[in-house]
């Protein structure tokens, strides 16, 4: 299976067109499913923020990719029933991009700025003043000749949102009054969140399908709307457009997503753990460089699913494959070595 093949792939995740999906995207918090801990305080928070006609505090969403940060950002401008605008770090090359969003802001707006922590030097010390004063200092022109310009802002609500909470500079962290966590779907959760799509997309799907996508949707709702769109393909050209538990089969296996919902690469790495280094414990950048992946994409997008799964374990010497990966590739866990991996817990590097 070629890179443009995997479903989780970070140039998928880059490529999915946030906005293409608007469709199945839910528009309140009522249609959001599961995530609680989040959502829970949020209703209360915006609650407040429209009783007294104040703008809601500053937010900062973050976890996995395709959990529903970007999409919890628009219900949030939505049930405020004020305006978004939306943007990223790597979007924003100079302060004065940024700050020609920020005075574009009407009073309560929300600008909603995707992978924040990518956010250059230069745009991040503007939203210091931007998030805690509601102004921006400019400084226009350069040398003897430099002025620099106050402008008032409105006041408006920040939504941040990041895979890595850990790279956004404390200064910029302690500057949101509201972080959340997101943490990945159950299988009932995803259950829900496929039977919404399926009905949005018009398309019939039993009880059994349903239930099995959703155990081989690795915890993330932008996977399991994409391996329903996958599977409802092959309904249409191979049978009569219902999903069954034949085409759903058929359709996973031929996507290489096997029981447990890994693809080709979960199951590279723990092979790689496994095959040449006994188990490990082994290095995140070992990983990495014998993959051929970004350490990055390694830790947002495969690792967390591993984990939740339990076949990969962070040790502080680096990560191992748990006895239940063995098992799951077929093949025999050693005695006991392996386990004692697992009583040296803790991160490795977090
Ligand atoms: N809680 C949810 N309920 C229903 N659908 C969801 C939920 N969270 C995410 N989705 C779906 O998954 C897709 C990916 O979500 P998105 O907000 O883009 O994730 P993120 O911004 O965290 O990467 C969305 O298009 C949406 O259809
Ligand atoms: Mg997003």
């Amino acid at each position: 299976m070629d890179n443009n093949d995997r479903v989780v792939s970070a140039a998928n995740i880059a490529r999915d067109d946030e906005y293409a999906d608007a469709s199945l995207r839910p528009k309140r918090l009522s249609e959001y499913i599961g995530q609680r801990n989040v959502t829970d305080n949020l209703k209360v928070f915006i609650g407040a923020a429209v009783s007294r006609g104040d703008a809601l505090d500053h937010v900062l969403f973050y976890g996995p990719p395709g959990l529903g940060k970007t999409t919890l950002a628009g219900i949030i401008a939505n049930e405020l029933g004020v305006d978004l605008r939306i943007t990223s770090g790597p979007a924003i090359e100079r302060a004065g991009d940024l700050a020609a969003l920020l005075t574009n802001l009407n009073e309560g707006d929300v600008l909603f700025i995707d992978e924040i922590h990518r956010l250059n030097r230069n745009a991040e010390e503007i939203l210091y003043s931007a998030m805690e004063d509601y102004e921006i200092d400019m400084i226009v022109g350069k040398g003897p000749s430099a002025r620099s310009y106050r402008i008032d802002l409105k006041k408006f609500t920040l939504i941040g949102a990041t895979t890595r909470a850990g790279n956004l500079s404390a200064p910029l962290r302690d500057r949101f009054g509201i972080i959340s966590k997101f943490e990945l779907y159950t299988p009932v959760e995803l259950g829900e969140i496929i039977r919404r799509s399926a009905a949005l997309l018009g398309t019939e799907i039993d009880g059994e399908s349903l239930m099995e996508l959703a155990k081989r949707s690795r915890g993330t709702p932008r996977v399991a709307n994409r391996l329903l769109k996958r599977v409802r393909d092959f309904a249409q050209v191979k049978g009569d457009g219902h999903i069954g538990m034949a085409i759903t089969d058929e359709a996973l296996s031929s996507l290489a997503i096997d029981k447990m919902g890994l693809e080709g690469l979960d199951r590279e790495i723990l092979r790689l753990i496994i095959d040449k280094f006994g188990g490990g414990p082994v290095g995140i950048d070992t990983i990495a460089a014998a993959i051929g992946e970004e350490r990055v994409t390694i830790e947002d997008v495969y690792e967390p699913y591993l984990m939740q799964a339990g076949f990969l374990h962070r040790t502080k010497q680096g990560r191992m494959a748990s006895r239940d990966a063995w098992s799951h590739l077929g093949l025999t866990p050693p005695e006991r070595s392996v386990q004692l991996g697992f009583m040296v817990d803790g991160s490795e590097d977090e």
